[in-house]
C-alpha cells in the first residue's frame, strides 16, 4: 500500500471515530448528566458545547470526503469498479453530511438565537424536538458506517 493511502485511510479512520465519539458522548453522557442543571445553565452549556463541537465536525466531514474519495480512486480506480459496500458507506456518508448541514444551519440556528434573548422555554423545544433526533439518526448511521468500512471488505 503506498505512503498516501495510508495516510487517506489513517485520516478517514480517526475523524470517523473522533466525530462519532462526540456525538455518542453528547448524546449518552452529557445529556443525561446536564439534566440536573437549570434549564437557563443548561441550555447555555449545550450552546457552548455545540459551539465548540461543531467547527472541528466542519473538518472532520472535510477530511472524511478527501480520504474517503483520495482512498477510492487510489485503491479501487473509480465509482464502477468498488465494492457494494463502499456505495453503502457513500450513501449514508452524504446523509449524514445533509442532515448534520441541516442541524447546523437551521434548527442549531434558531436554539442560539433563543439561548441569546433568553428564551429557555422555547429553546428547550427545540433542542427536543428538532435538534436531538437529528443528533440520534446521525449516531447510528456513524456507527453504522464504521461497521461498514471495518467489516465491508469481508462480505464478500
Ligand atoms: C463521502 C463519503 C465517504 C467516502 C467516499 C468514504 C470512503 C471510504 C473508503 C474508500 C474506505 C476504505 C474501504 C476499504 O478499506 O475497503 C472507507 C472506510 C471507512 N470509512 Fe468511509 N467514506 C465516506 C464517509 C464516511 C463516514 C461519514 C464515516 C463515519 C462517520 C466513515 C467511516 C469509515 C470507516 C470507519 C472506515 C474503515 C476504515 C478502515 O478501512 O479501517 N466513512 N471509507
Amino acid at each position: 500500500m503506498n505512503l498516501s493511502t495510508l495516510v487517506a485511510t489513517s485520516l478517514h479512520t480517526v475523524t470517523a471515530v473522533l466525530w462519532i465519539g462526540g456525538i455518542f458522548l453528547a448524546y449518552r453522557v452529557l445529556r443525561p448528566a446536564a439534566m440536573q442543571l437549570e434549564p437557563s445553565e443548561r441550555l447555555s452549556l449545550w450552546m457552548g458545547v455545540f459551539n465548540r463541537f461543531f467547527p472541528w465536525v466542519w473538518g472532520f466531514i472535510l477530511v472524511l470526503v478527501v480520504s474517503g474519495y483520495w482512498d477510492w480512486m487510489v485503491r479501487f480506480g473509480g465509482f464502477e469498479a468498488a465494492p457494494f459496500y463502499l456505495h453503502v458507506m457513500h450513501l449514508i456518508g452524504w446523509v449524514m453530511i445533509f442532515l448534520f448541514a441541516w442541524l447546523y444551519f437551521v434548527p442549531f440556528a434558531r436554539f442560539k438565537n433563543l439561548v441569546l434573548s433568553y428564551d429557555f422555554v422555547e429553546a428547550g423545544q427545540v433542542m427536543n424536538k428538532q435538534m436531538r433526533p437529528i443528533i440520534a439518526l446521525n449516531l447510528f448511521l456513524g456507527v453504522s458506517e464504521a461497521v461498514i468500512g471495518a467489516s465491508g471488505p469481508f462480505w464478500s
